[in-house]
This record gives C-alpha cells, structure tokens and sequence, in this order.
C-alpha cells in the first residue's frame, strides 16, 4: 500500500520534475551563455522558479563550483542527483539543511573532505558517493546509518571495516568498497552479511587471513578482495559457497590452496594470480614473498577466523574440529 501511495506522489510530483538536460535553453540564459556552470546565482534563479521542485536531476553536465545554501528551501525536493559533474571542495552543506531529501547521489565529482555526520541523521534511503575524493574512516560513516543503499567505492575511505559492518550492509545485496584506503584485519561479522551477491573490497590496504565465515555469504556470485595484502590460506569454506562465479584473490600474499580451491582456479571462477601459492603458475618471486613475510604481521581476536555463523556441510560442527559456531554479531 505503501509503495502504491509514493508512487501515486512520485507521478503527481513528475509534473514538476525539472530535467536539465532538457531545459538547457532556459538555463544558457540564465547563466549569461556559459551552460556548464551551474553556480550559487544561477541555481538561486531557478528555486525561485520552481518552489515546487521534487526532483532535481543534474547528471552528466560540466557544472562546478558549489550548491547554493537555497536549495534547502525547496520543501518538496527528494531526489537530488548532480552526479557526473565536476563539482569540487568540500562536501555541500546546504544539502544538510534539506529536510525531505531520501535520494541523493552526488557520485562523480571531486568533492574532498569529509561527509559530515549530520548526513547520517536524516532519513536518506539512497547516498552514492562514490568516485569522490572524500577522505574519512569508515567507521565514522557507517557510525550513524540507516542508509539502505549506500555507494562508497573510488575515495580514499581509510582505517578498518568495523566490525558492526553487517548492522549497516546485511540488507544490500552489493557491498562496494573497492579501490579506497581500508586497512586492517578482515572481522568475521563479514559472514552475516547474508543478502550480498556482491561484495567487492578490490584495491585497498586490507590485510591478515580471510576469516572462514566469508563462506556464509550463501548470496555471493561475486567476491574481490584482488590488490590488497591479505595472507594465508584460502579457505575450503569460502571456495565451496554454492554461487560462487568469480572470486578474485590476485595480488595479495595468500600462501596456500586446497583442493576445492584448486578447482575453482581450474574452472576459471578463482583468480590467485600473484601471490605466494607454491606450486601455482604465475606468482610472486620467492624474494617479494620472503620480504612480505619477514615482517611481524598479527590480527587480533585470532580464534574468530574460524567460527562459522551458519550451517555448512562437510564442514560445520564438532567432526571436523576446523570450525566453530559463531556468537552473534552485535
Ligand atoms: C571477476 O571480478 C574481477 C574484479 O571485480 C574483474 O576484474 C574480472 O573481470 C571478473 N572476471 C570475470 C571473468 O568476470
């Protein structure tokens, strides 16, 4: 019922959607010839037009510069997406003062700094930020979440995935954390995000072993934790995840495969390319991995790398003597 009635709104609001591309005339004059700056002034003209603005939809140009504070006295507006453009600085706080936004996509731009907490007390229901040059923890954004769908690949997103990370992602079905700067151990909370099909931490400073619970992720097709530094061996556990269509696992330290994994590599599904893997073709120099290894490496919470948070055959329970069962997660 519910869905019926916003999309009831959505139509009713249509009517007053506002899609620039289309009233590029319109915005040539209002900028005095230049259409690919949107700046303070000329997005100024254009609230005062349109006090009824839902949607504002600003994809794909080469506007720059900032939002104006105004933008937060359009009361209808919902869905703000200037994605694809070049604005730059630090993150727009006039979008702080938009009551009833629950879509924002910002992703595509230069903005740096960081995402101010406030953000995280509305009531969003979509964020993308990502492909920005934000630079923050991580643990700071999930801090206060309740986003439902939340980009946050392509910044420089640093310090460790916390270990809550299943309260804020365990209703995704993608987890991108690709290609930022997260560093630290893997928690084993990992293993409950269990609606994700993909989940990709490609291209950052992770390190230590890949906790067994991964191989919980019952959902997951897609699994990339490629250029990173993680270490260890593979486990059997993860390699027999029943939906399993590419696990990359190139350019890191892994030193140790068995035979389900093994498998995988033969069918094309488990990319191990460079890393430490006696026996396997196209590693890393025995001197590289001597290196990696000659240093003290730890993670703490040691015995947590092998609970299991579900029920696995052949590998759960007491027979084996491999794994253990999981406390809960939070
Ligand atoms: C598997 O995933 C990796 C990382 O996301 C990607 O680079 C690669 O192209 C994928 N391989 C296939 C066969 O789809």
């Amino acid at each position: 019922m519910q869905m019926i009635i916003d999309f009831i709104f959505k139509l009713i609001f249509i009517a007053t959607v506002f899609h620039l591309s289309e009233a590029l005339g319109e915005l040539t004059s209002v900028v005095d010839g230049n259409p690919l700056e949107l700046t303070a002034t000329s997005l100024d003209v254009f609230i005062d037009q349109l006090p009824d603005l839902a949607l504002f939809h600003a994809n794909s140009n080469f506007f720059s510069g900032t939002i104006s504070p105004n933008i937060a006295k359009l009361p209808y507006l919902y869905e703000l997406d200037i994605s694809n453009n070049l604005f730059s600085g630090p993150f727009p706080s006039a979008i702080l003062g938009m009551n009833t936004l629950s879509f924002l996509d910002i992703r595509f731009n230069l903005f740096t700094g960081s995402i101010p907490p406030q953000l995280f007390t509305k009531d969003l229901d979509i964020l993308f930020v990502n492909n920005n040059n934000f630079i923050q923890q991580l643990a700071e954004i999930l801090g206060n979440s309740h986003i439902l769908y939340l980009t946050l690949a392509n910044n420089k997103f640093f310090g460790p995935i916390p270990r809550t990370i299943a309260k804020y992602f365990s209703g995704l079905s993608e987890v991108l954390l690709l290609n930022n700067m997260l560093s630290g151990c893997l928690p084993y909370e990992l293993g409950f995000l269990t609606e994700t099909v993909v989940f990709d931490a490609g291209n950052n400073l992770l390190t230590g072993p890949i906790p067994f619970s991964l191989g919980c992720l019952k959902k997951a097709e897609v699994v990339n934790f490629a250029g990173n530094l993680l270490y260890g061996g593979v486990p059997e556990v993860v390699c027999a995840m029943a939906n399993l269509a590419n696990l990359s696992l190139s350019d890191n330290y892994f030193n140790q495969v068995g035979p389900i994994c093994r498998g995988l590599i033969k069918k094309g599904v488990l990319d191990a390319r460079n890393n430490c893997i006696r026996g396997l073709p196209g590693q890393r120099s025995l001197a590289e991995c001597m290196a990696f290894f000659s240093k003290p490496r730890y993670c703490s919470y040691r015995q947590t790398y092998r609970y299991l948070p579900c029920w696995f055959p052949h590998f759960s329970g007491s027979r084996t003597g491999l794994t253990e069962p999981a406390p809960a997660p939070f």
